[in-house]
């Protein structure tokens, strides 16, 4: 890198412009930084005239992020090249189908000691069956590092200055100093990990489970249902990452990039909205893209497809059953109103008792036989065989809908809250050193909050602790989201 570090933002959607207005503070403010940010601008015209010139005379994107000042040392480039031949960090912003093709203009078009980041979310295709990682394609194509920034960061709340925390996986920790820096504002914190690849795996499986989330809501299936989909979603994305990059840390999916990015988009996020009008209107995903969008991408139909494509040529649709279903209903090859036959059995259902349970941190674990998967469903009655008195209560609870996944874990109580009913009862008795997780009720913690951390707590395995504590919490969550919207 030279003395003052050059940066250029290649990527003006609703993110980029979003990112724009902190990347360009701390540029116009810290020493270390060249003052003017170029920013690379897909030309498009608005009102007959250029968006590229519309930006740099109103310093505003008035397509993708209306309403917002963008700091003036932000310039709108309409070349791509122009934009980055002289940029010491690259920030690669764009809707990640257009990345290969951007790689390919890059290509010998640039500082040959660049590094790159890339805040997309999203995987393409990799030939002869896989996926590639967007940072990967970057580097194998330009010969650059590059790291990626993802989190819980929904660009518009970002570029109102809500408070918000974000992950950095860096490359090459030499970098993560000034990536850090150059990202950083009172009100977007950075936390900076060296598990990359786990990071950007998170940023893109997480708009698969919200596209499954926005059908629950477009079922009207309520917060219950959603917390056991969001809850499914995070242990097939663990299930992922450790299957497809191991050795990454399971510490990484309760960084911003894991569990909080999970929940805002699975609450707030395009990939939900679209996802719910999709059940409603029974219009096709392409259709509402277009009409609900403005040009902007989803993300989670086509990562659904890249990740199926990858399942599938490897033989493992059915340790995935949310992925493969959510990919299946987006390509109307199975109803929507299917989604929750299919995960009914999710081998996340499987007894995790400690004598039972063979897993070694995270793998998920075989069943040691003690949960038996019924062909039918007709009947609502427990699916397990009881071999202790502990068994026999939980089976009482096991029902077609409701789904109990038997734990141990210690110094942990808590209660359950039927949906509707003011009625609190006990389940559990802390002395007893058994934990279930009901994933059809609304939980509240036994002693005061917060309940997921105490569970976490608890745990004594990390897997445990991760499936406990986010069926809990987002439980939690959707009942706190619920009180706070029905004042
Ligand atoms: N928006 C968010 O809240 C958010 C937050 C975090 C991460 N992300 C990720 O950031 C990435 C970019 O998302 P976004 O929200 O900034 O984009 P967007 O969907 O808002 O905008 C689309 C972008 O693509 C460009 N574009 C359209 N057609 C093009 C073409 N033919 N060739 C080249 N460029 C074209 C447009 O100029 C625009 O910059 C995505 O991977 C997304 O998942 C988005």
């Amino acid at each position: 890198m030279s003395d003052k570090i050059s940066v250029c933002i290649v990527g003006s959607g609703n993110w980029g412009s979003a990112i724009a207005k902190i990347v360009g503070v701390n540029c116009a403010t810290l020493p270390q930084f060249e003052k003017c940010v170029t920013m690379y601008v897909y030309e498009e015209m608005i009102d007959g005239k250029k968006l590229t010139e519309i930006i740099n005379t109103t310093h505003e994107n008035v397509k993708y992020l209306p309403g917002h000042k963008l700091p003036e040392n932000v310039v709108a480039v309409p070349d791509l090249i122009d934009a980055c031949k002289n940029a010491d960090i690259l920030i690669f912003v764009v809707p990640h189908q257009f990345i290969p093709n951007f790689c390919k203009t890059l290509l010998g078009k640039i500082k040959p000691n660049a590094v790159a980041i890339s805040l997309i979310k999203g995987f393409d295709k990799a030939e002869g069956g896989g996926i590639d990682l967007i940072s990967h394609i970057i580097t194998r194509h330009l010969k650059i590092p590059c790291s990626v920034l993802m989190g819980a960061n929904l660009a518009n709340e970002v570029a109102q200055g809500n408070f918000c925390e974000t992950t950095i996986g860096c490359q090459d920790i030499k970098y993560a100093k000034t990536l850090r820096d150059l990202f950083q504002s009172q009100n977007f914190r950075v936390v900076v990990v060296d598990d990359s690849d786990a990071v950007e795996v998170c940023g893109a499986l997480k708009n698969i489970v919200a596209t499954g989330a926005g059908f629950v809501d477009g079922l009207g299936l309520g917060d219950n249902t959603k917390a056991a989909v969001i809850r499914l979603g995070l242990m097939e994305m663990v299930r992922f990452v450790d299957v497809f990059y191991p050795g990454s840390k399971l510490s990484t999916f309760f960084e911003s990039c894991g569990v909080a990015d999970l929940i805002t988009t699975c609450y707030g996020g395009r990939n939900r909205r679209v996802a719910e009008a999709f059940v409603k209107t029974g219009k096709t995903i392409a259709e509402l893209e277009t009409e609900m969008l403005n040009g902007q991408k989803l993300q989670g139909p086509p990562t659904a497809e890249e990740v199926n494509y990858m399942l599938k040529n490897k033989g493992l649709e059915d340790k995935f059953p949310l992925f493969t279903a959510i990919h299946k209903i987006c390509t109307n090859q199975l109803k929507v109103q299917d989604l929750i036959d299919c995960i009914r059995n999710h081998p996340e259902h499987m007894m995790k008792t400690q004598k039972s349970d063979k897993s070694k941190g995270g793998k998920g674990g075989k069943s040691a036989g003690a949960c038996v998967k019924k062909p039918s469903y007709k009947a609502p009655t427990p699916c397990c065989q009881p071999k202790s008195g502990d068994d026999t209560q939980k089976c009482k609870f096991h029902t077609f809908n409701y789904r109990v996944t038997p734990l141990k874990a210690k110094n942990v109580t808590f209660r359950l809250v039927p949906k509707g009913e003011k009625k609190e009862f006990a389940i559990m008795n802390a002395s007893s050193n058994n934990m279930y997780l009901f994933n059809g009720f609304r939980t509240r913690c036994g002693k005061g909050l917060p309940l997921g951390m105490r569970a976490l707590s608890g745990a004594s395995k990390p897997v445990r602790a991760l499936n406990t504590g986010l069926g809990v919490l987002a439980t939690f969550c959707a009942y706190k989201s619920a009180k706070t919207n029905a004042k």
